[in-house]
């Protein structure tokens, strides 16, 4: 790719002499900037001041307490994780590794109907249902409120800044006796002012979960009461939809509707269409949004990876070509096998073998590579990881994610250039969650950068050793602090909770 010298319409802010004076804390010099709006690549020193960017060009007269030489290093804005569950692990784990260690600086937590708060959970309700034990069987499940668990992310800080959604689930689960049932019209009024005391407390909208059990039987109006204050406080509506599969169009359609109704945007989580039967749709699911796109602010994220991961389930089992065993509460010996070889242990089917590992989580391969890349290559998709973090024998997309789209689908495979790669995990997730500020490497932004090689940069996650720190990632800095050199996490804790713009 063709290098180019900072160009004549910023170069005029960015001339040495105003900053001859100037003394920053921080400078990165010799950088090639990809600065997360797809523009093309140049070369320039970036100067940190506190928390933010102060400028970025050619800074040979300034001085900073700190230089930092990124010679054949690409500087980019922090990585934005679209789609977590590290609800939990941003409390239970704040030097948040899986994460950092891939230039990770933003998750937005709070995915597929899921969130941590607002629930209180005791072990007297019996075991937590799936798929809520993602997160935690039980104990972690302790906030009143949405405002009560901010205030402990703000003063436990992270490693890195997230953005948090409020789960349709949980609000659910804290509100309704029994789950089976749309909810009646008090128990509806009752989840509407915990997710608007959610929104106010700063939580950049709702997800819902209508594939899973939890939710499942919550008609369309539900979900469009419950997210009645999303307009008034500029949130997001995001889903895991009721369908991925034989009826991804008509999920598609509800979800479009629901976003239409309130008049807010709609993020479409981890896209896929899944099962043999429906290899290849992926070209009618995209076409389908294309085509809505001029009408509604649609959103969507993508994992690379041509498996997913969730709850085991044995309904689930026919639809993929193979199944590998995350975690087992009965049985944990089995995490980290086919779930095949379980049985044969067994010495019983796979069905029956699923069900003795309950409750459990599985890694479904059971999609085709040709839609996740049509997915991935669609100008509208963000990269999200979905990982698991809790998982005893995580999916490797909860390490490997971010240098996986830049090593291999970008420098191996040639889906997109580097610049695109970037933005889809940048200033495109910034935008899509209004996360103010942030996603771009420019004056004024908050200073979350990462450095990478983009020769070297890959995955090192795999299905047979999912936790591993990925290749090429050299400096990551949060809101101007060094968190990860290539040593290692640094232990700064400078995350902050993202509110929307
Ligand atoms: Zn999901
Ligand atoms: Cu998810």
């Amino acid at each position: 790719m063709q290098e180019v010298l900072l160009n004549a319409t910023t170069s005029a802010t960015l001339h040495p002499l105003n900053l001859m004076n100037q003394t920053f804390d921080l400078i990165i010099r010799n950088a090639s900037v990809i600065d997360g709006s797809k523009a093309p690549r140049f070369h320039a020193d970036i100067a940190i001041r506190a928390d933010k960017i102060a400028a970025v060009g050619k800074l040979d007269g300034a001085g900073a307490d700190s230089e930092l030489d990124a010679s054949g290093l690409v500087a980019a804005p922090g990585f934005i994780d679209a789609h977590t569950h590290d609800d939990r692990l941003l409390l239970s784990a704040p030097e948040m590794t899986p994460k950092l260690s891939q230039g990770v600086t933003t998750v937005v937590v709070g995915n597929c109907g899921i969130s941590l708060a607002p629930l209180e959970w005791s072990s007297a309700r019996g075991a937590m249902p799936p798929p809520l034990d993602l997160l935690d069987d039980g104990t972690w499940f302790r906030f009143p409120s949405f405002a009560a668990y901010l205030a402990e992310l703000r003063s436990c800080p992270a490693a890195i800044n997230a953005a948090c959604l409020v789960g349709h689930s949980t609000l659910r689960i804290q509100t309704m006796d029994e789950l089976e049932r749309p909810a009646n019209s008090k128990e509806i009024a009752r989840m509407q002012e915990l997710a608007r005391a959610a929104l106010q407390a700063g939580a950049v909208g709702i997800s819902t979960g209508t594939y899973y059990p939890p939710a499942a039987a919550a008609p369309t109006q539900e979900l469009i009461e419950v997210c009645r204050p999303l307009r008034e406080h500029g949130g997001v509506f995001v889903t895991h939809m009721r369908d991925e599969s034989e009826h991804v169009i008509d999920s598609l359609d509800e979800t479009f509707l629901i976003g239409r109704t309130l008049g807010v945007p709609v993020v479409i989580s981890h896209h896929k269409v899944a099962g043999i039967a429906n290899f290849g749709r992926s070209k009618e699911t995209l076409a389908h949004i294309a085509r809505h796109l001029p009408q509604q602010p649609i959103g969507l994220d993508c994992y690379p990876y041509a498996a997913s991961s969730t709850v085991l389930s044995a309904d689930r089992l026919k639809s993929a070509l193979r199944v590998l065993v995350t975690w087992s509460k009965p049985h944990p010996e089995f995490a980290g096998m086919e779930l095949s070889t379980v049985a044969q242990r067994m010495g019983v089917s796979a069905e029956a073998a699923a069900q003795r590992l309950l409750p459990a989580g599985a890694i479904y391969f059971s999609m085709q590579e040709d839609d996740v890349r049509r997915i991935l290559s669609f100008e509208e998709t963000m990269i999200g990881s979905d990982g698991l973090p809790h998982d005893a024998f995580p999916h490797p997309r909860l390490w490997g994610t971010f240098p996986r789209v830049l090593g291999h689908y970008t420098r191996e495979v040639g889906l997109f250039d580097l610049e695109t790669a970037v933005h889809k995990m940048t200033g495109l997730p910034a935008a899509k969650f209004g996360l103010a500020g942030r996603g771009l490497l420019q004056p004024g932004f908050y200073a979350d950068i990462v450095l990478f090689d983009a020769q070297q940069i890959q995955d090192r996650a795999t299905f047979e050793q999912p936790r591993q720190n990925a290749a090429g990632v050299r400096d990551v800095f949060v809101n101007g602090r060094c968190a990860w050199n290539h040593a290692g996490a640094t232990g700064a804790r400078s995350g902050h909770v993202l509110s929307r713009a």
